[in-house]
Order: structure tokens, then sequence, then C-alpha cells
């Protein structure tokens, strides 16, 4: 049998029961593959991989070692959020590597998108590489593949994917939720006791907010955009929102223009609110917001994040616009 074919009589996980009988299943496959050996995730604290994680963590504890790397592009309070859930409440064997410098250092005066993009996940590779190779009797290596990544394993996930394998790493995988579609996971995760934010996170690209940073990437305007992205997540979430749109996010361009603020000459680059729906992200409609909020949005962006001035919104639905804007 194809064990990476989905049997045609796998019911549908929806609900916590049928959450918990997988979960049960895929407990005693983990402890019968792993044994007593050690595996290694790489945990970006996305829905799959903290998926994977929390299953892991239930059936061998401290023989999974979580790498997270930081790679600076994170969104505000993401790399807080996995350590509070994996290390502390969890208590999973979790090395947390902050390599913000690396890769800003890396990406700075690069205004290519593409080679923004083959910046990051090389040296992400090469970072997860290095923290492996200090490690000692690793035998398996944990993914968090889903169904849709086997369905599309030459589409448009294989090139959007940030690492991968790291070139001559021989590990066992250990893939448990790999005939699963995100729905289910979800559901799953909601089992394992994942916080709701996790299970139900947007999608966010490998790439982190590097491609949103448009352009050569400073650290004060991607400081500005981690801002004023906060802000908007913050606002949807109060205003019901947040499960309405699949995805919104902030761009911010290498543009500057002139403003007034505190009756002085104030220039400041813009914020693009960008907000989606879609069912596979191949086309994209625009949603509608109400008025008011976006004013509420502009106004507190522009008073509370050093360095916006204006907020504008992108208005171009799939095609002719893709999601992100590199
Ligand atoms: P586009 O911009 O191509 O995006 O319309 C479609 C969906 O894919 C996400 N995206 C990525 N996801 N790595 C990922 O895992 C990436 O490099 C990447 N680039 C875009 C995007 O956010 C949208 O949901």
């Amino acid at each position: 049998m194809d064990s990476n074919k989905r049997p045609d009589t796998m019911e549908r996980i929806t609900t916590l029961e049928l959450a918990n009988r997988f979960i049960d299943e895929q407990i005693a496959a983990i402890r019968e593959q792993v044994g007593d050996k050690k595996v290694l995730l790489a945990l970006s604290g996305g829905v799959d991989s903290s998926v994977v994680a929390a299953l892991l963590i239930k059936a061998v504890g401290k023989q999974l070692v979580c790498v997270h790397v930081n790679h600076g592009l994170m969104r505000k309070g993401e790399s807080e959020q996995v350590i509070e859930v994996f290390r502390n409440q969890m208590d999973a064997n979790l090395i947390y590597v902050d390599a913000t410098d690396r890769f800003l250092n890396l990406l700075a005066g690069v205004s290519e998108p593409e080679k923004k993009r083959k910046i990051i996940g090389g040296e992400f590779i090469k970072v997860f590489d290095e923290e492996a190779s200090k490690l000692e009797g690793i035998s398996f290596l944990a993914q968090g593949t889903i169904y849709p990544d086997i369905l599309e394993s030459d589409g448009v996930k294989a090139h959007h994917n940030v690492g991968g394998l790291p070139e001559g790493m021989q590990f066992e995988l250990v893939e448990p939720v790999k005939l699963l579609f995100k729905d289910e996971v979800r559901v799953v995760g909601e089992a394992l006791g994942l916080p709701k934010s996790m299970v139900y996170r947007q999608p966010f690209p490998g790439p982190g907010l590097g491609v949103r940073c448009l352009g050569a990437i400073t650290r004060d305007r991607l400081h500005a955009l981690r801002e004023a992205d906060a802000i908007l997540r913050e606002e949807f979430e109060l205003n019901g929102l947040a499960g309405k749109v699949w995805q919104y996010f902030i761009a911010v361009p290498d543009l500057k223009s002139v403003g007034v603020k505190d009756g002085k000459r104030y220039e400041g680059w813009p914020a693009i609110i960008r907000a989606v729906n879609t069912t596979d992200a191949m086309t994209a409609t625009i949603e509608e917001i109400p008025y008011a909020l976006l004013h509420h949005i502009t106004d507190r962006i522009t008073h509370e994040v050093d360095g916006i001035n204006r907020v504008v919104m992108d208005l171009t639905p799939k095609p002719i616009g893709t999601i992100e804007w590199e």
C-alpha cells in the first residue's frame, strides 16, 4: 500500500472525538517507529509544525528536540508564543535560535524579491543545519507535511517552502499528519490543547515579513511594518473580522511621502492594507471592510507607529495581483 495515499475509507476528522482517536493511533505509531531514539523538528510556529510538535511531545516527550529559528522576520509576538507554549507550557525540549542579525545583515541592500527569498531560504537551512550538527544521536526528522503538500508536491507550495531538508542530512522521516487536510490538522491541534491563535493562524509565508517589507529591508522599516501589522491584526480580531477574512496583513514599500505631524513636516512610509478572501490562494477576492473601522485603523497606525504617515488599501483581486506583493 502506498503510505502517501489517503485511503478512501479514511473518515474526515471533524470532531473532538475523531481527533482524539487519531491522536491515540498516531501516538502508538510514533512510539513504534521511534522507539527510544531522538527526533528533530524545525518548529516554525505555523499550524502544521506546531501540531506535529504537540503530537510528538505526547508520544515521546523529551526525545523530541524542537528547533525554532527566529529569522527576524516573524510577526509581533510569534517567537515569544512558540517559547511560551512549547517550552513553558508543554515542557518541550526547545532550542531557540535568534538569528535576526544573520538574516538582516545578509539581506541589507538586497531589493530583488527572488534574491531575498533565496537568501532567506538558504540561510534558514544553514542555521538549522548548524543547530542539528551540534546535537548527538538524532535518528529521525519530523515534518509537518500535510496531504495537500503531497498532492501538490510540484505545485505552489514546493517553491514556497523555506528550507526543506538540509543537504546531506540522512534522517528517517516522521510525518504524522501527512494524510490530513488543513481543517483536520486544526481540529487535531485543538484536541491537543494548542491555543486557538496558533491553530487558526492565517497563512504566513516562510520568508515572513521579508516579502512584505518591500525592496531592500531596513530595520526601522521592518519594525514599523511589524507594529502596523500587529495593530491591523488586533483590530480585525476585536471587530470580528479575524474569522471572516482569510488573510490580512500590512506591506510597507520603500517609498516616502510628505506629511504633517505635530505641526511639522513629517516624511514617512505608507502602510498598505491587504485583506483577501480565497479558498485555495490561487484566486482571491477583496473583502469589504467597514469604513469606520478603516478610519480607526488608519488613526491608530499613523499615530502609534513611528515612520508611517499614511495608510492605503490595496483593492486588487488575484488575478491580477498576487496576494503578497513580492
Ligand atoms: P501569492 O502571493 O502567490 O500567495 O498570491 C499565495 C499564498 O501563498 C502564500 N505565500 C507563501 N507561503 N512560503 C509560503 O509558505 C512562501 O514563500 C510564500 N509566498 C507566498 C501567501 O501568503 C498566500 O497565502
